[in-house]
């Protein structure tokens, strides 16, 4: 079985990763040990920058006692030759036990698992969809809210080209959530989504007004302008500071908000709110390594 994207997600199966993720928190913490993945390997390929997911992913291998063998530059394996993803797949799957990918081209993971023999885990594909850092998301929000069920979430900021909004949608899609979609004109949310929240029956609302955003927010979901993917550098800068929360805005609005955001972040959120009990990002980010934990044991079961 592969984790290519969260819309192949069932609810039963999302919620066996939050009770596996809850349970691997004590290895991630460092305060039990494991060799459970003892003789495994992990391979780490990322053919985009990462900081996070990599390491996070490397981390929770090691912890659980497996290896790992990674390539962390795209122009030192052979993909740089020309080799195929799909090829690339065939060969790696001979070495390694599981692989996580991340790549520029969207649907490259679903490129890879068709040539692997192990399980791949799409750790970013371009614009697609980013499946490990929504199940950290919806952790996180679990962790810290105590529950999903009527919350109002606004996802904020450049949700054309995030992919971490729209794994997270197809995720928050299995729970009674009310969606608001913060985004400048040019940035709106893409069609595709806003089409499976409406076949699915689910409503949401769009707005570029910070007021009207963040008005009713419990949850917010700050994403960044993804520099990366614009053909224009003219217009990134023109849109990049689209949206700067900081702490008397969004204490104004609740003083109690969830505030998050995937990281890395650029000007999107103050430092001023770093302090604020709801944001929650920092811990975000610890919360990938024991979900992390949870989809590789889980995989390799
Ligand atoms: N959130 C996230 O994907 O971060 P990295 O790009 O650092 O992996």
């Amino acid at each position: 079985m592969h984790l290519l994207s969260t819309k192949d997600l069932s609810k039963d199966y999302i919620e066996k990763i939050m009770a596996k993720a809850g349970e691997m928190e004590a290895y991630a913490l460092k305060k039990k040990q494991s060799d459970m993945m003892k003789g495994k390997i992990l391979a780490a390929l990322f053919y985009e920058p990462s900081t996070r997911t990599r390491l996070s992913f490397e981390t929770a291998m090691l912890r659980l006692g497996g290896q790992v063998i990674s390539v962390a530059d795209a122009q030192s394996s052979s993909l740089a030759k020309g080799e195929s993803l799909e090829d690339t797949a065939k060969i790696v799957s001979q070495y390694a036990d599981i692989i996580a990918v991340r790549h520029p081209e969207i649907g490259s993971s679903k490129k890879m698992a068709e040539g692997s023999s192990v399980p791949v885990i799409n750790a970013g594909d371009g614009a697609g969809d980013h499946p490990t850092q929504a199940l950290l998301d919806l952790y996180t929000i679990i962790k810290e809210k105590g529950q999903v069920d009527g919350l109002t979430v606004t996802l904020s900021g450049d949700l054309k080209n995030s992919r971490t909004a729209n794994s997270l949608i197809y995720l928050l899609a299995n729970y009674d959530v009310k969606f608001k979609f913060l985004a400048p004109e040019e940035l709106k949310m893409k069609d595709e989504v806003k089409k499976f929240l409406s076949e699915k029956g689910l409503s949401f609302e769009e707005t570029s007004s910070v007021e009207d955003g963040l008005s009713g927010t419990d949850v917010l979901y700050a994403t960044r302008v993804q520099r990366e993917r614009f053909k224009d550098a003219g217009e990134y800068e023109k849109l990049k500071d689209s949206f700067i929360f900081n702490r008397a805005l969004l204490e104004k609005h609740n003083p109690k908000m969830l505030i998050l955001h995937a990281l890395p972040r650029v000007n999107e959120i103050s430092k001023d709110v770093d302090d604020m009990p709801g944001a929650a990002y920092f811990r975000q980010a610890s919360n990938g390594v024991s979900v992390r934990m949870a989809l590789i044991s889980l995989l390799l079961a």
